[in-house]
């Protein structure tokens, strides 16, 4: 049976699990099958990509497949194609595909049509290869201890911050996100989080302060303020400067606290330059670890049975 990966709520606890123990094997070098050997799989892309159009690419091509990146502006649908026409159109050639795009809908919409696998490289709702690969990161530092330590994510209630909640909760975590009043997170992704957290153990708490959700906190993560396709809106900037990441507000969690960035950053706004270069080894990590648990999600979604 064919899956898709367009939420963390497709796959189960045992399953996230699976592909994070496998994502440390992989990363070890202890893992070098060729899952996609013979195996050709599309990006298909209507924003700029640093990080996620980068190591699919390069994970695919280390599994043995190979990929072919498609930006919307090239395609039939940018001239009104239907979407779902497209969609049945490259299920015909390929054996999976990897979209970002700007709406949620259009790519529920894709998936529908869909007879491969299709998952999400971020849309303006959620991002579940990034929150995945973040879990990863922190497994590898905390081991299984990663349900015990305190994550705090601070800033603006986007994508990001959506897949956090269902993250938390799929992996039974302890999360405190702090958004300004108006930029919270989706309520139905912290729906999505809180069901999962009864079944896993985990906890979600939403607050206003940036400094309660700091507060002995083991991680401290972070994104942008204005994110792609947003416009900038100066009355959000002001309303967001209290959560900024800084030395003060960090100042708050513990001595040894693990500051994340999924980038790009936006320093001077979400971030200080300052605090950035001082924890920019374990972003990079972070950064890098995304090649690793795709490979390993891939691995997962093509080979099952
Ligand atoms: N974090 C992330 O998704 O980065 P890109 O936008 O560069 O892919
Ligand atoms: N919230 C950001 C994440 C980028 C990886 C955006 O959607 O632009």
């Amino acid at each position: 049976m064919k899956r898709n990966f367009v939420d963390l709520w497709d796959i189960s606890p045992d399953e996230g699990w699976n592909i994070i123990r496998w994502a440390y094997d992989i990363k070890k070098g202890l893992d070098g099958e060729k899952y996609l050997k013979g195996k050709t799989l599309a990006l298909y892309f209507t924003k700029p990509s640093t990080r996620t159009r980068v190591s699919f690419e390069v994970a695919i091509n280390q599994l043995g497949g190979s990929s072919i990146f498609l930006q919307e502006e090239s395609l039939q649908v940018a001239r009104g194609e239907d979407l779902k026409d497209t969609s049945r159109t490259l299920s015909r050639y390929l054996d999976g595909i990897i979209i970002r795009t700007d709406s949620h809908k259009k790519l529920q919409e894709f998936a529908q049509y869909s007879s491969i696998p299709v998952i999400n490289a971020l849309t303006d709702l959620s991002h579940p290869c990034q929150i995945l690969s973040d879990i990863f990161t922190l497994y590898e530092v905390f081991g299984e201890d990663i349900r015990n330590i305190k994550i705090a994510y601070v800033g603006d209630g986007n994508n990001v911050c959506n897949t956090w909640l269902v993250g938390a909760g799929l992996f039974g975590l302890k999360l405190f996100v702090a958004t300004p009043e108006g930029y919270e997170p989706s309520s139905l992704y912290y729906q999505a989080g809180e069901d999962l957290c009864k079944i896993t153990g985990g906890s979600l708490y939403l607050t206003t302060n940036p400094i309660e959700a700091v507060k002995d906190a083991h991680v401290v993560y972070t994104d942008v303020w204005v994110s792609m396709n947003q416009k900038r809106n100066e009355d959000k900037i002001q309303s967001l400067m209290p959560y900024q990441v800084n030395k003060k507000l960090l100042s708050h969690a513990l001595g040894d606290v693990k500051v994340m960035h999924c980038l790009p950053a936006n320093k001077g706004e979400e971030i200080t330059e300052e605090v950035f270069e001082a924890y920019a080894d374990f972003i990079f990590t972070q950064a890098e670890n995304r090649l690793h648990a795709q490979k390993a999600l891939l691995k997962f979604l093509f080979t099952q049975q």
